[in-house]
């Protein structure tokens, strides 16, 4: 498989003796989205700079399309949109003028620039607000205008960095289906977020972030594989005797009980019809319970296995 991006034990300090990313190596393929998933502060953004050569790094060797990329790497970078964290776009500019100025940084051709903006327009759902300016954008819609910019066009390498904080949840989801409809366009993609379930929605890849480092990688599947547990059965019960808890953890297969609020959280490392046996177990002592349901391991749990904290702060 094609390398688009290779980075080989990438370090940055900002300040001398703190490590913003430590020793950090990735490597991304042609035609993947790659989820960097990490908790605020994990490196996700420095990493990101350091690739598009925007930040100075103390040590580390870093390839873009097979070539070493550099601030001055001009070829490299015309190939390669960026969502910036941080909003970047003009006040003085309506949303069809800042579409039109940044996609005219590399398309010539009136004609087809026109087309690469009403298609970017059409991703973000734009469409009933390119005239006007971004103060009078809601944040969501800012944010929508933000990723426009960054992708009209249509580059190989597409970094987005928390590109939907602030978007509402139907939007989001049609973000997120634009952004595979330009995977399989044929764009590379390396999306970072700190919300698991984007993550194990969009990418096909996701490499997990902390302090600096890459903690596990693989795809959602194949992470969930590491998390020590198999099995969460959650039960929605009033006031349950206390004498219960202790039965349950005796039950087959059950690893950890517990009771919060109305919630009885039983998690199994291993076994089959789980559910079903504590049905039955909840039927034969007569415990009225409001709703029970079955999950298996989520990202946070792989996260809270391998550093002891939650994913989400
Ligand atoms: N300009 C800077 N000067 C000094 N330290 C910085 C700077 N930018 C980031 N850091 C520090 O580097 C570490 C990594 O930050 P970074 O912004 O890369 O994390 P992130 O994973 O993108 O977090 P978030 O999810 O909050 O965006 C943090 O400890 C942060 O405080
Ligand atoms: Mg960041």
């Amino acid at each position: 498989m094609e390398k688009v991006i290779e980075v080989k034990n990438l370090t940055k300090e900002y300040k001398k003796g703190t490590k913003a990313v430590d020793d950090l190596s990735l490597e991304v393929y042609k035609g993947e989205i790659v989820g960097l998933l990490g908790p605020n502060g994990s490196g996700k953004s420095t990493t990101i700079n350091c690739i598009l050569s925007l930040l100075k790094y103390s040590s580390g060797a870093i390839k873009v399309f097979g070539k070493e990329m550099n601030p001055d790497s001009y070829d490299i970078k015309s190939k390669i949109g960026v969502v910036f964290q941080d909003v970047s776009v003009f006040d003085e500019l309506t949303v069809y003028e800042n579409l039109d100025y940044f996609c005219g940084l590399y398309i010539k051709d009136k004609a087809k620039r026109k087309e690469l903006v009403e298609e970017a327009v059409e991703l973000v759902g734009l469409q009933d607000f390119k005239k006007y300016r971004p103060k009078q954008l809601s944040g969501g819609l800012l944010r929508r205008l933000n990723i426009a910019c960054g992708i009209a066009h249509k580059p190989k390498l597409i970094f987005f960095d928390e590109p939907t904080v602030a978007v509402d949840p139907q939007s989001r989801n049609n973000i997120l289906s634009g952004i595979k409809k330009l995977r399989d366009e044929g764009a590379t993609i390396v999306y970072t977020t700190h919300y698991m379930e984007e993550a194990e929605i969009l990418c096909d890849r996701i490499i997990i972030l902390d302090k600096g480092n890459v903690l596990a990688s693989g795809t959602s599947d194949e992470l969930k594989e590491l998390a020590d547990i198999e099995e969460k059965v959650t039960v929605e019960v009033d006031d349950l005797d206390e004498k219960y808890i202790a039965k349950i953890s005796d039950l087959k297969n059950v690893d950890v009980v517990t009771y919060t609020g109305n919630i009885l959280l039983i998690t199994y490392k291993k076994g089959k019809n789980n559910i079903s046996d504590m049905v039955e177990f909840l039927k034969n002592n007569r415990i009225k319970y409001n709703k029970i349901f079955s999950e298996r391991p989520t990202l946070n749990d792989v996260f809270l296995e391998l550093t002891g904290k939650e994913l989400r702060d």
